[in-house]
């Protein structure tokens, strides 16, 4: 427990400042793992369109690491094609994980145990991770650990605090939309997920739809990154876009109608500007703040009812009753502060990984070894036979109990002050 603590403080204090992760302090850490004896664990990750890989002990510090992002190249093929990303896994998977072992000053005997993500994700991208981390433990003979991509998401917080079970998850990215309950580090209870597209992905979608790779600003960045740069300088209230699913009281999210009121509002303007489609529209900031402003207002909503939902069944302790908030989208800092508010009137509190470890990356399935490896579940031999699997529900769904409560939320007012 000494140990662990005093590595954590050490991390935290790093994490606080990380112009302070020098060469010394990274020495340091490197000699008390090992003066420890602490377990170490490569986490690599491919489910998507990052390569990613880390070694990290059992205390959570990391003791090296390497990403690379496929984002550029998807940006300009105007979105992800699954053969290209997994030709460029298969490019980078080895000098990834190569780096990630270099830095951390390790070799493959010192390790305890491979974790890689097996579900959910791209059927083509999953496999290459997965090939080449059972010939990695086969060579090395070492355990290895299938990670499941959502559930990794959901306990990176855990790295970083000691968040206790059970605690309340929203995770929302390019693939995912759902709330879960965290009752263990297996044990997830789903409460709803999206029924057509991820809020990350109807941004992608519009952002491409209203050309924003032509935008100055937002070339290089993501289309969730872009309507959230833009809108900055946008007023909401220029566009009305119905929120989704208002008649549904269930915590089920539901984005692609939003997407298709976006399109033909940026239709509409291409009409009465008489410009083809293609042309930087110059309402562009403001369709970009509407359309923020209801994917956040939709989400908060269905987070709302959750934690109403969790509170009405005694499903969150008494006690710092938490919402931890993850996934690409999570960075959106106008959505953090729409969900603050409703953790603020629910009492709860608001826990949102730095936007680096919120977006895929090897440190979150590194983690999630270790905590698999604390506990001593889904640990096998790597002799074992393993098979990734593309889509992968996370714990036990009682969407439908939700929606059976049916639960009517109180009045809560959501504006942003900027
Ligand atoms: O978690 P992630 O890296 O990959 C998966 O989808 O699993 O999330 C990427 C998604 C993309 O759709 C991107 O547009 C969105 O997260 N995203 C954002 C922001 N940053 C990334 N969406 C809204 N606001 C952001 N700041
Ligand atoms: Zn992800």
């Amino acid at each position: 427990m000494q140990k662990s603590g005093l590595a954590k403080c050490l991390y935290l204090k790093l994490g606080l400042n990380r112009a302070h992760l020098c060469l010394n302090s990274y020495l340091w850490k490197s000699a008390f793992t090992r003066a420890m004896g602490s377990r170490l664990v490569l986490g690599i990750e491919t489910s998507c369109d990052e390569t990613g890989a880390a070694v990290m002990d059992e205390t959570g510090v990391i003791l090296g690491e390497s990403l690379h992002s496929q984002k550029e190249v998807h940006l300009k093929t105007g979105g992800i094609i699954p053969t290209i990303a997994q030709q460029l896994h298969r490019e980078n998977i080895g000098r990834v994980v190569q780096e990630a072992m270099e830095r951390s000053s390790i070799s493959p005997s010192q390790l305890s145990a491979v974790a890689t993500t097996v579900k959910p994700g791209l059927a083509l991208c999953l496999g290459i991770g997965l090939d080449f981390s059972l010939s990695f433990v086969k060579k090395h003979q070492k355990p290895f650990i299938p990670i499941h991509h959502m559930e990794a998401h959901a306990l990176t917080v855990r790295m970083l605090q000691p968040v206790v079970f059970p605690f309340l998850v929203l995770l929302v990215s390019g693939g995912h939309s759902l709330l879960a309950l965290a009752r263990g580090i297996d044990d997830f209870l789903l409460l709803g997920q999206t029924l057509d597209e991820a809020p990350g992905d109807a941004m992608d979608k519009v952002a491409r739809r209203l050309s924003l790779i032509k935008h100055p600003k937002c070339s290089t960045i993501s289309g969730g990154q872009a309507i959230e740069l833009l809108a900055q300088d946008g007023d909401r209230l220029k566009f009305h876009f119905r929120p989704p699913m208002g008649a549904h009281y269930d915590c089920n999210f539901s984005f692609a109608g939003l997407r298709n009121q976006v399109k033909m509002t940026i239709q509409k303007k291409e009409a009465e500007e008489g410009v083809e489609p293609g042309t930087l529209l110059s309402c562009v900031n403001d369709i970009a703040a509407a359309m923020q402003h209801t994917v956040a207002f939709h989400i908060a909503k269905r987070t709302h009812r959750a934690i109403l939902f969790c509170k009405a069944q005694g499903l969150l302790p008494s006690f710092n009753p938490t919402l931890v908030v993850s996934g690409g989208v999570a960075s959106n800092q106008y959505i953090r502060k729409t969900l603050k508010i409703v953790t603020d009137a629910t009492g709860l509190d608001l826990l949102c990984p730095p936007s680096k470890l919120c977006t895929d990356n090897g440190v979150m399935i590194a983690w999630n070894g270790v905590e698999r490896l604390r506990e001593g579940k889904g640990i096998l031999s790597y002799t074992d036979v393993v098979h990734y699997e593309p889509k992968a529900p996370l714990g036990v769904d009682i969407t439908a109990e939700v929606e059976a409560a049916a639960i009517k939320l109180p009045p809560l007012k959501l504006k942003i002050m900027d």
